[in-house]
């Protein structure tokens, strides 16, 4: 018996190496603008919604600089330098270990589910050639509560037909792992272990997950 029946993954800095690629967006857009990105924003971008987003990389500029339209107007341009930059996705630009456990998970026919926050999550999978892999996406456009409301995992949960105790869930950022304790789901960090010290495994990177442990035949 498997101690769990189905595995429910963040995108960005779990399966895909696109952190640099939101952020060279924004600094794209920064350049365009004329303002400085705040030196700790790399690390704080990630898992963050694109408005929060937004709201973190305009944090040096003066307050009131931007109306509430101006700023829908430069989230959707940071979107468009994105999908520009993620047309140019291969398998290759998956991280380490992600396509091993991807395709052992497959073989043993455990579900897979994706609980990303990205709106553009579908073309990111097809560019890395693994949208068939899912039995389910959760839409982040139909999601109200942003991560760490468990809302995105347990709606993936739901998708799967599966109770979310039964259910592992893998993130990068802080608020993912809570939003996956909230959930009342098994969290796996993937990443530094200081911020993610809530999740119940840490491993450096998926190379460093033993999926036989968790979802192989004998497991
Ligand atoms: C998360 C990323 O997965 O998706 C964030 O970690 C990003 O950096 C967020 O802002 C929203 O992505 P998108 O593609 O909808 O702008
Ligand atoms: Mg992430």
């Amino acid at each position: 018996m498997s101690r769990f029946k189905a595995a429910i993954f963040d995108l960005d800095g779990v399966i895909a190496d696109t952190a640099c690629l939101h952020f060279a967006a924004w600094q794209r857009l920064a350049q365009q603008e004329g303002f400085e990105i705040p030196g700790d924003a790399d690390e704080r971008l990630k898992g963050v919604d694109r408005m929060a987003s937004l709201d973190i990389v305009l944090e040096r500029t003066e307050p009131g600089r931007y109306s509430h339209e101006q700023k829908q107007e430069l989230a959707n341009r940071k979107n468009r330098h994105y999908q520009q930059l993620i047309t140019m996705l291969t398998p290759q630009d998956m991280l380490p270990g992600a396509k091993t456990l991807l395709d052992q998970l497959t073989a043993w026919s455990v579900p897979m589910a994706l609980a990303s926050a990205s709106k553009n999550a579908q073309a990111v999978l097809e560019g890395l050639g693994i949208a068939h892999q899912f039995q389910y996406i959760a839409d982040a456009a139909r999601i109200n509560h942003p991560k760490p409301d468990p809302e995105i995992f347990l709606t993936a949960a739901a998708g799967l037909n599966l109770p979310p105790s039964e259910c592992m869930g893998l993130e990068d950022a802080a608020a993912g792992v809570t939003a996956i304790k909230r959930a009342n789901m098994f969290a796996v960090g993937v990443g530094d272990p200081k911020a993610l010290a809530e999740a119940d495994l840490i491993v450096a990177s998926l190379e460093d997950f033993d999926a036989k442990t968790f979802f192989g035949p004998q497991a």
